[in-house]
């Protein structure tokens, strides 16, 4: 049975993968929850879940969406030019509409110089976050490993100037469970900063392995020069922080920036963090 209280928790991005696999296990587990979402006809309907319309950048609108919650799961935003004054814009209006605690899904290695560009962009908003006086937990993430099978081109090839780096692909499930423990009591997880990895770090070598393995088709990875990079993605005709975006997914990986495994999926949910290959297997339906 779903609470009939006003809801003390607000997820946000619920029309996303992310927030809405998050909003789908507040509502199992009983808890009343608002979803602050930018259509609310798209919003997935749950029991005890209401709808209330906002994106990051209107002020007035998130004031009026969050005013009365205690605590708020913060997707981080589509990636834009002006993404970081969208999450400060929406983290100032949480403080302002009385939110306590803040739980903001960040970047695995999150730093002012972390070579991939956006994760600069989340380091950025975790400061802002720490300067609002809200309590505050970071989930900061690898990439995620339902995104895998995105890599590769229509030749069965990914191609990215990662070298021999290694990355600890988490799945959008494990982290997403781990956000419910955290949510369903907050202040257990006050300050805290959490990594969220899968099980093993692997190269785009072995990642081509596993599709390979489990989607029964060849896929290789064969690694580029930063250049050929750059040339590779030109036809796309993107701004040029989306392209250093694309390329220093790459090259954040060949740094060691997302290398290395850690327990916290086990820690928060009582169970392993899920390998790549059973992510893709289940993906495939
Ligand atoms: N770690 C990684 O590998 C990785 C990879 C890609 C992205 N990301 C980040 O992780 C986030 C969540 O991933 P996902 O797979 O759940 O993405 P997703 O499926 O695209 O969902 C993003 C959600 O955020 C909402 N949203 C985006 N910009 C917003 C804004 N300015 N104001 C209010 N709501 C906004 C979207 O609303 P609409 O439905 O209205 O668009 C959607 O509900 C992404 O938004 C991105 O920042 C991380």
């Amino acid at each position: 049975m779903a609470e009939t209280r006003t809801p003390t928790v607000t997820v946000t991005g619920a029309t996303g993968r992310l927030g809405g696999r998050v909003a789908h296990r507040l509502a199992e587990r009983g808890l009343a929850q608002r979803l602050l979402v930018r259509s609310p006809e798209r919003a997935p309907r749950l029991p005890g879940a209401t709808p209330v319309r906002a994106e990051y950048g209107d002020r007035e609108a998130v004031l009026r969406g969050l005013s009365g919650t205690e605590t708020v799961f913060m997707v981080s935003a589509s990636e834009s030019a002006d993404r970081l004054a969208q999450h400060r814009n929406f983290v100032d209006a949480a403080a302002e509409a009385g939110v306590r605690h803040l739980v903001y899904v960040s970047f695995y290695g999150a730093a002012p110089d972390a070579t991939f560009t956006l994760a600069r962009d989340h380091f950025h908003t975790e400061e802002h976050i720490r300067a609002s006086g809200l309590a505050y937990t970071f989930l900061r993430d690898n990439f995620y490993a339902e995104f895998v099978p995105d890599l590769v081109g229509a030749d069965g090839v990914i191609r990215g100037p990662a070298e021999r780096g290694r990355t600890a692909f988490v799945s959008q499930d494990d982290i997403a469970d781990a956000a419910t423990t955290i949510l369903t009591r907050p202040t257990d997880h006050t300050g805290a900063v959490y990594d969220l990895t899968g099980p093993e770090s692997l190269t785009l070598h072995d990642a081509a392995a596993v599709l390979t393995e489990v989607l029964g088709r060849t896929v290789t990875y064969e690694p580029e020069t930063v250049e050929e990079a750059y040339a590779s993605r030109a036809s796309y005709d993107a701004p040029q922080w989306q392209l250093d975006a694309w390329v220093s997914t790459y090259t954040a990986i060949a740094a060691g920036q997302l290398d290395g495994v850690s327990d916290a999926v086990r820690t928060l949910t009582g169970h392993p963090a899920t390998p790549l290959a059973d992510v893709v297997r289940a993906l495939r339906g």
